[in-house]
């Protein structure tokens, strides 16, 4: 089922809190100057306009990026340099915030099945060091990993429209923790009132893998139904994770409830 499209969400608080930390993490990964892989299973189509029909429809990002200042972090200069090199209301999805934050010797690997957000991948983001696939996120995760460079970070993003997916991203999860030990696992889940992210929580958390790291913020202004938080899973999280997370919030803040009700353990 392929009916989910990001760009009604995108610049949205859940944005905020995936890209904000994203962008901290690579930060953190490039603090040693050596190439390293990025890799993404379910990658959206790279760019994004919060003026678009979709994006007023939904008001999301009015609740997010476009409700908020600017601060000195990573995930600022994404928005800076698309929004300089598109137009005020441009958005960077994650393949373009990586590209923004890597450099030449870096690989960036995409994945994505909806034939139209493919197009758009393609039209945004093609270039030298980018390889961007059609294919099934995770088979093409677990067929690509361990990359060349070793070290590195796989965000996977589903859209979770098949209910499965929660139990699916926590097993893939966990073979990649284990078959690609140096990669930053990186998983984004909604939090749902009827909680069905505990699918996708429950088994890593049962096994506690190496460097495990679970990081939720809740909205400052939720819907009455619906997502009223977003959260993030990390395996084989580095050193110095848990402060980048940290710091990603704070350059997020006003999108977020008072910072004491997110949680990081
Ligand atoms: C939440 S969006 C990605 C947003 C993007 N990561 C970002 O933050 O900018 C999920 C994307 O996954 C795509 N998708 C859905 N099922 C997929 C699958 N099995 N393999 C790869 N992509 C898939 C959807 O078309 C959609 O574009």
């Amino acid at each position: 089922m392929l009916s989910y499209q990001h760009a009604y969400h995108a610049g949205g608080p859940a944005d905020l809190h995936k890209h904000a930390a994203l962008a901290g993490l690579l930060g953190l990964l490039k603090r040693k100057p050596r190439p390293i892989s990025y890799l993404e299973s379910h990658a959206g189509r790279g760019l994004y306009d919060i003026a678009s029909p979709e994006a007023l429809k939904t008001g999301e990002a009015l609740r997010g990026v476009g409700g908020l200042e600017p601060a000195e972090h990573p995930f600022w200069d994404a928005v800076r340099a698309a929004r300089a090199a598109q137009g005020p209301t441009a958005y960077p999805g994650s393949p373009m915030i990586a590209r923004s934050l890597l450099g030449p010797d870096d690989r960036i690997t995409l994945m994505e099945l909806h034939p139209a957000e493919l197009e758009a991948l393609k039209a945004a983001m093609s270039g030298a060091g980018v390889a961007i696939h059609k294919r099934d996120g995770g088979e093409g995760l677990r067929a690509l990993t361990p990359p060349s460079p070793r070290r590195g970070l796989a965000l996977i993003d589903p859209s979770y429209e098949v209910k499965t997916e929660y139990l699916e991203t926590a097993l893939l999860a966990l073979e990649l923790s284990t078959r690609w030990p140096e990669g930053v696992i990186t998983i984004w889940y909604p939090l749902l009132s009827g909680a069905r992210h505990e699918e996708l929580l429950g088994p890593i958390e049962a096994v506690r893998p190496k460097g495990f790291l679970r990081d939720e913020a809740i909205f400052a202004d939720p819907p009455a139904r619906g997502m009223y938080g977003s959260g993030l899973l990390l395996l084989n999280a580095p050193y110095g994770a848990a402060e980048a997370l940290a710091e990603a919030r704070a350059a997020v803040a006003d999108a977020f409830a008072d910072p004491a009700s997110a949680r990081v353990a």
